[in-house]
C-alpha cells in the first residue's frame, strides 16, 4: 500500500466523499475521493452517427484488458444514466482510453455521447468486465463483428498486431453500408503490415458495392469460403443479439473455440403472473409487482429508477442483495430462495420479496 493510500484509509472515516468531490472538482474536474472520473480529451467522427471519444481517467481507473467493456455514467437532462461501452483500442501508454459509440435512434446515452458530448466534459467509469480477452499463447483467430461489435474486436486486433502474428487471423465485419464502416484505414494498414491478417467486409444495404465487398447475412458457405480452416480457429463474435445468435448457430460447433457477446438485450418473452409484494428495505418503499417479469422492468413500471448497464446480466450494475423471497432467472427458469446477490435485469419475483435497495 502506498503512503497516500495509507493516509486515505486513515482519514476516510472523517471524509464525506460528496463534499470532498464538490471542493476537489473546483481544482480539477476529474478529482474525486472514490469515483473514477474521466475527461473527454479528443473527439473524432469515425463513421455515420459514430464517434470515437478519447478519455483521460483520474488515478482511480483500474485499467482494462483488450476485449473488455466499461460502464460509462453520464448525466443527461439532469438524470444519471449508465451504459456499457468497449474500448476500441489498447490502453494508451499515457493512460488514455478510446471509446467508439454509435448513436441509436432515440437512445438516451448514445445520442448524448455522439451529438452533445464535447471535449472537456467529464464522464464516470466503472471497472472493466468481460472475458473475451486474449490468452497468452498464440492461436489462429476468426473475429466476427457487426455494427458496434467491431469496438472490442478492434482493441483485440490492435493488441494482437503490435507484434507480427504467428498464426493467421481473419476479421469478417458486417455493416449496413460503406459509410457505416469504422476504422477502415487502420484495418487496411494492419493488413498491409501483416500478411497473416485478412479483413473482409460485408455490406447488407450498400447500393454500390465494390468488388472486394461482400453482401448478405451470415451463412456457412461465406465463412467456409473466406476461412477454409475454420476448425482450427478460435472465434470471437460480437454484435447485436440476433446477429450473434445466428453466427453462434452456424459456427459454435465447428471451431476450436467459440465465444460471443451481444450488445443488445435478447427479446426475452416473459409473462406477467400473479402480483407479489416487494419491499425495498433501504428506501422503505413497498410496491406490488407482477411475478414473472424482470425485477428491473417491474420497478421501472412503478416509476422507480434502479441503476442498470447492460440489461442482460453481464455487467452487474443492477445487482443488489435479496434479503427474503424466491426469484427466478428469466433466462433459464432456475429459482433461488437463499438470501444473496440478485441481478434485477435477469431475475423475476417468484414470491413476496425484500431487496436491499
Ligand atoms: C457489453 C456491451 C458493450 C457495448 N459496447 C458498445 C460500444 O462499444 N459502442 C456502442 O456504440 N455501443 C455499445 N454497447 C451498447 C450500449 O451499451 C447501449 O446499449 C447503446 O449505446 C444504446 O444506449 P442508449 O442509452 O442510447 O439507448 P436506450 O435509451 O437505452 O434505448 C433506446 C432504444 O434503443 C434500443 N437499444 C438499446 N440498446 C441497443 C443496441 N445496442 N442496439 C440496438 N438497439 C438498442 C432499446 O431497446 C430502445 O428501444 C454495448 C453494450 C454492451 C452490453
Ligand atoms: S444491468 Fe448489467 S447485469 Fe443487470
Amino acid at each position: 500500500m502506498t503512503a497516500s493510500q495509507t493516509l486515505k484509509r486513515l482519514v476516510a472515516p472523517l471524509v464525506d466523499p460528496a463534499v470532498y468531490d464538490f471542493w476537489a472538482q473546483k481544482v480539477h474536474p476529474t478529482l474525486s475521493w472514490d469515483r473514477c472520473l474521466a475527461r473527454v480529451v479528443e473527439r473524432h467522427v469515425e463513421a455515420r452517427d459514430t464517434v470515437s471519444l478519447t478519455l483521460k481517467p483520474n488515478g482511480l481507473f483500474t485499467g482494462f484488458q483488450p476485449g473488455q467493456h466499461l460502464n460509462v455514467t453520464v448525466e443527461v437532462n439532469g438524470v444519471r444514466l449508465t451504459r456499457s461501452y468497449s474500448p476500441s483500442d489498447s490502453l494508451h501508454k499515457d493512460g488514455r482510453i478510446r471509446l467508439t459509440i454509435k448513436a441509436i435512434a432515440q437512445g438516451k446515452v448514445s445520442q448524448h455521447l455522439v451529438h452533445s458530448c464535447q471535449i472537456g466534459d467529464v464522464v464516470e467509469l466503472g471497472s472493466a468486465y468481460g472475458d473475451m480477452t486474449l490468452p497468452e499463447e498464440p492461436h489462429a483467430w476468426l473475429f466476427v463483428a457487426a455494427g458496434s461489435g467491431i469496438t472490442p474486436i478492434m482493441s483485440l486486433l490492435n493488441t494482437l498486431t503490435q507484434k507480427p502474428l504467428q498464426q493467421p487471423a481473419s476479421l469478417i465485419y458486417w455493416a449496413r453500408t460503406r459509410a457505416d464502416l469504422c476504422f477502415s484505414e487502420a484495418l487496411h494498414k494492419m493488413t498491409e503490415n501483416d500478411p497473416l491478417l485478412k479483413v473482409h467486409t460485408v455490406l447488407t444495404r450498400e447500393p454500390n458495392r465494390l468488388e472486394n465487398e461482400l453482401d448478405g447475412h451470415p451463412r456457412e458457405s461465406l465463412f467456409r469460403n473466406l476461412v477454409p480452416d475454420l476448425e482450427r480457429r478460435r472465434i470471437y463474435a460480437c454484435g447485436p443479439h440476433g446477429f450473434v445468435q445466428s453466427v453462434e448457430s452456424l459456427l459454435a460447433d465447428k471451431a476450436a473455440l467459440f465465444q460471443a457477446e451481444a450488445f443488445s438485450p435478447s427479446p426475452v418473452v416473459t409473462t406477467a403472473g400473479a402480483p407479489v409484494n416487494l419491499f425495498l428495505s433501504k428506501s422503505n418503499i413497498s410496491v406490488q409487482i407482477p411475478s414473472g417479469v424482470p425485477l428491473l422492468e417491474a420497478l421501472e413500471a412503478e416509476g422507480l429508477k434502479p441503476a442498470y448497464g447492460c440489461r442482460m446480466g453481464i455487467c452487474n450494475t443492477c445487482s443488489c442483495q435479496k434479503q427474503l423471497g424466491t426469484t427466478t432467472d428469466t433466462r433459464n427458469g432456475n429459482t433461488f430462495s437463499e438470501p444473496g446477490a440478485v441481478r434485477l435485469c435477469i431475475n423475476s419475483a417468484n414470491s413476496d420479496l425484500t431487496l436491499e435497495l
